[in-house]
């Protein structure tokens, strides 16, 4: 059975955390769609665009993940795309409350599609992309959080910030 799965997040920025979570998820389903999410209550440091640019890049070594952006309701987006599973991290029991009454109320939603709840590897269990950005503004080291990619981008856009 093909089984289609959505990893939605606001992935400002995409950090190592998240690959962990979409590699072990490319291997558990035939599909992967990674869900760059537009209507987010956050203030975001990256555009749509470049969240895309970046997961797109970072994904390439999986033939089996892609990358879009979705706005509206997640299992609106997961039935237009035939997917059955969405994916969520979980990285301690503090993200647990959040992730319970968000499953529970996609459940009641779309009672097809089931919430697959996987444990962030342990060495990326305290990484957030907010800390990654906070870490960064004060010139702190992010070269473990995130792969060089994102690490130069999040230094050109502090730059940019910090010039307006
Ligand atoms: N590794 C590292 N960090 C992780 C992680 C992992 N495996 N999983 C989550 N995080 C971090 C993120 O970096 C993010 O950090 P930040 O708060 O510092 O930015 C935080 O955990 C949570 O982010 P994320 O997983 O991207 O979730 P979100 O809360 O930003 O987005 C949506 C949640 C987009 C999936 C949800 O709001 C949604 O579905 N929206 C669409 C509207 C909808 O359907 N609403 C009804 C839902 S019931």
């Amino acid at each position: 059975m093909r089984t289609v799965a959505v990893y939605p997040g606001s992935f400002d920025p995409p950090t190592y955390g998240h690959l962990d979570i979409i590699e072990r998820s490319s291997r558990v389903f035939s599909r992967v769609i990674v869900a760059v999410a537009l209507n987010i209550r956050k203030n975001v440091c990256f555009t749509p665009r470049e969240r895309e640019s970046m997961l797109r890049k970072l994904t390439r070594p999986w033939g089996n993940v892609e990358v879009t952006s979705f706005s509206g309701l997640l299992v609106e987006f997961a039935r237009k795309k035939d997917a059955h599973v969405l994916v969520r991290g979980l990285r301690a029991i503090s993200d647990f409350e959040y992730e319970y009454q968000m499953a529970h109320m996609n459940t009641k939603l779309a009672p097809e599609i089931d919430t697959v709840i996987m444990m962030t590897g342990e060495r990326y269990s305290a990484i957030s992309s907010n800390i990654v950005k906070e870490i960064a503004m004060f010139g702190g080291k992010i070269d473990d959080l995130v792969p060089p990619l994102v690490r130069d981008l999040v230094f050109i856009k502090l730059k940019g910030a910090k010039r307006k």
